[in-house]
């Protein structure tokens, strides 16, 4: 008995043994054998630590799902947004993901040193360049400095529509208009996709909020998604496959976006052919098995609960195996893209100098004149007062995950004293005094509360009418820089957002009096991140300048603007409403709360169902304002020049309209100054079977630098219906 026990043991030991040696040997690995192959080879368990993020790691924060101690990839880029979590024994790498969009985000800590980044123009700047050229441009650089620190896909662009212009995060999208969303999100994704590394877009789809983001159902007809708020992804999916998307917060129609099947699949793959995966939000969505049937491959930053909750429905047949399997594949296929999965070297080390350069460069392109009476441009030399708060505090981008770990912001003081202006000592000490005694009085923020809302602004500093009145005498110009910041968690107010503040107002109006009084002009900067009131103030002041949030070279580019070494070419992608109740959106943002439905918050917190109705259809933004007559203070589409276009020899390739028709034009500069135009082409379609916005764009393209009295063709404009 004894004898053959161990016989029988000694045996199985054997076929232990050699199995073992047999999987050793013939063990797929991601890139040497099919995807298929490689997932036979995967256990459950390896597909389901595939599909769900390695977690965040934030040290004392648990609830961020991370790991005790930092995975290699965590350690790879300190702060990074997520991992993927991969398989060495099958050749799979793992990936590292970070923020995005206007530059990369949370990287000032760890490995040996502090580490850098470039903050470009925000993405409402970028889109007011209408040039598609320049932006792939810079999302290349971005890519390229992205792919140096080790990351693997950026989480950027962002591309939902502006409807309201109170949305906290519109700074972070490009436009109320699909069209332009769409092409210049196409040509981000091709820049930053160019340099080998990843993008996600985001948020798919109708995140046009921050009020009650993770709760809001956003309630629409089908014809108002597809023209407006589906559309720009549509454009963006078809011309630039991007290597994966992001599912938004929100619920659509009943449904949380990222557990929605008809959106996943029937719509984005199906009907557009995407063929990327499809990431959550952060912790978005409540369903782990739903959101896998619904095609979204990959829960981020994921947490151990959404593993339980997939393994245990796969192991009692309630989530079909394949499922995860298709899953897995869509992943697959785009690691086999990565700088992980290749082996890029990353330097830790882009050329950050020149990577300024270029933001400075796409910021000067995209700033935009709003108003000028012979105000603009004004010679270096001359001496000035730069009157505001902002002018010695610029504000480079918003906050929250689109805020950028950038090494330093050029203020608008310097870039003027830079540039040759001159600002009277006096005034520049008073400010920069004031500025950093208010900043040492502030309590220093927790990580959360700069993640989830702007910090409060710093009361202006107060101007005696003495000091006005002496300065109107002194100096040649005023320049009046007015901030205002936004960023994820909250969307913007009305009072002292929207609206100027009252001491804003007092302090234009007697700025421009003891100016005017002289003789002299007064110039308005705005350094904002989204439309506001301008009604109130405009017609006191000789010039205004919409800076947007232009990154880190800012001062610098707004100085080359006001100088007039470079000729403003920007034009509105989003419209300044003459009133905020004029809008559309207007008596429906953000919607309703029912405190009668409590919900938990994403971390356990007290949160109410709420929902949002689009009443207004397609009617948004210039949709709206153009064919309900009602005018804007500065319409979609405008922007002014130091000099004046002409347009002649307007030419169709066909007298009808089948699926594609090419425009060209002849942009000639009848001015003085060398300057760029952006032609934009609208169309009215015929109205008798449904109504139609009055006119819509279809296709725009930005000429190069015309000099003076010099016609150029453009290369035709095509327009596909
Ligand atoms: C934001 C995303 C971001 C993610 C990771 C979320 O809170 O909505 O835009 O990419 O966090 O930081």
């Amino acid at each position: 008995m004894m004898s053959t026990r161990i016989f029988a043991l000694v045996l199985t030991g054997q076929i232990i043994l050699s199995g073992l040696r047999v999987q050793a040997q013939a063990l797929p690995q991601l890139g040497k054998n099919t995807i298929p192959e490689v997932i036979a080879a995967m256990t459950l368990e390896e597909k389901v630590n595939l599909v769900v993020g390695g977690g965040m790691y934030v040290p004392g924060m648990p609830m961020f799902g991370g790991p005790a101690e930092p995975s290699e990839a965590q350690k790879r880029v300190i702060g990074a947004a997520g991992t993927i979590v991969g398989i060495p024994r099958l050749g799979i790498s793992s990936l590292v993901v970070c923020d995005g969009p206007a530059g990369i985000h949370a990287f000032n800590s760890g490995k040996s040193r502090v580490y850098y980044a470039t903050a470009w123009p925000i993405g409402t700047m970028l889109a007011s360049s209408w040039d598609t050229t320049l932006v792939k441009r810079v999302g290349e650089t971005f890519g390229s400095e992205a792919k140096d620190y080790g990351i693997d896909i950026l989480l950027a662009p962002g591309l939902n529509i502006h409807r309201n212009p109170l949305g906290g995060r519109n700074f972070e999208y490009y436009s109320e208009d699909p069209v332009v969303t769409g092409h210049i999100a196409a040509a981000m994704v091709s820049g930053i996709q160019k340099s080998g590394v990843g993008v996600s877009a985001k948020h798919f789809f109708a995140n046009n909020q921050e009020t009650n983001r993770n709760n809001v159902n956003t309630i629409a007809s089908e014809r108002a998604f597809r023209e407006i708020y589906l559309k720009g992804w549509e454009i963006m999916v078809r011309e630039s496959n991007p290597w994966t998307l992001m599912s938004s917060y929100n619920l659509v129609n009943g449904s949380y976006t990222a557990e929605s099947f008809d959106l996943l699949n029937t719509i984005l793959r199906k009907e557009w052919g995407y063929k990327g995966f499809v990431m959550t939000d952060w912790f978005g969505g409540r369903d782990a098995v739903g959101m896998m049937k619904a095609g979204n491959n990959l829960l981020m930053p994921g947490i151990p609960p959404q593993k339980q909750a997939i393994l245990k429905a796969v192991k009692e047949g309630q989530l079909d195996e394949q499922v995860i399997n298709q899953n897995v594949a869509d992943i697959l296929n785009i690691i086999l893209l990565s700088p992980a999965f290749k082996g890029y070297p990353y330097t830790d080390n882009p050329d950050l100098k020149a990577h300024a350069q270029l933001s400075r460069e796409a910021a000067v392109e995209s700033m935009i004149l709003l108003k000028n009476n012979n105000a603009l441009p004004i010679k270096p030399g001359i001496t000035l007062a730069l009157i505001g708060n902002n002018g010695y505090d610029l504000i480079a981008g918003g906050t929250g995950s689109g805020d950028v770990n950038k090494m330093y912001t050029v203020s608008l003081s310097d870039g003027l004293f830079r540039a040759g202006f001159i600002n009277l000592p006096e005034i520049q000490l008073a400010y920069t005094n004031y500025l950093e005694s208010e900043r040492a009085k502030r309590p220093k923020r927790s990580m959360i509360e700069e993640l989830m809302s702007p910090p409060a602004p710093i009361e202006e500093y107060k101007l005696s009418s003495d000091l006005i009145n002496r300065l109107a005498g002194t100096v040649e110009h005023a320049i009046i820089s007015i901030g205002r910041n936004a960023g994820e968690g909250s969307d913007r107010k009305l009072e002292g957002n929207y609206y100027l503040t009252e001491y804003e107002k007092s302090m234009i109006k007697s700025v421009a009096d003891a100016f005017h009084a002289k003789n002299k002009k007064v110039i308005v900067v705005l350094n904002i991140a989204g439309p506001i009131d301008v009604t109130q103030w405009r017609d006191q002041v000789d010039a205004i300048l919409l800076a947007w949030q232009p990154g880190l070279e800012g001062g610098n580019a707004i100085a080359d603007v006001i100088s007039g070494k470079v000729n403003p070419s920007g034009k509105l992608a989003t419209t300044f409403p003459a009133s905020y109740t004029d809008d559309p959106t207007a008596k429906n943002f953000p919607g309703k709360e029912f405190k009668d439905r409590p919900v938990q918050g994403t971390f356990g917190q007290q949160a109410y169902e709420s929902e949002v109705i689009y009443e207004e259809g397609v009617y948004v933004g210039y949709r709206y304002y153009t064919t309900f007559g009602v005018k804007p203070a500065y319409e979609f589409g405008y922007g002014l020049s130091y000099t004046g276009f002409t347009y002649s020899n307007l030419t169709l390739s066909s007298t009808t309209m089948k699926d594609k028709l090419t425009a060209t034009v002849t942009v000639t500069n009848s001015g003085s100054t060398a300057g760029k135009e952006v032609v934009q082409l609208y169309l009215s379609a015929p109205t008798n079977k449904m109504d139609k916005p009055l006119v819509e764009l279809k296709a725009f393209a930005k000429t190069k630098l015309l000099s003076q009295f010099q016609p150029m063709g453009l290369p035709g404009i095509q327009i596909k219906e």
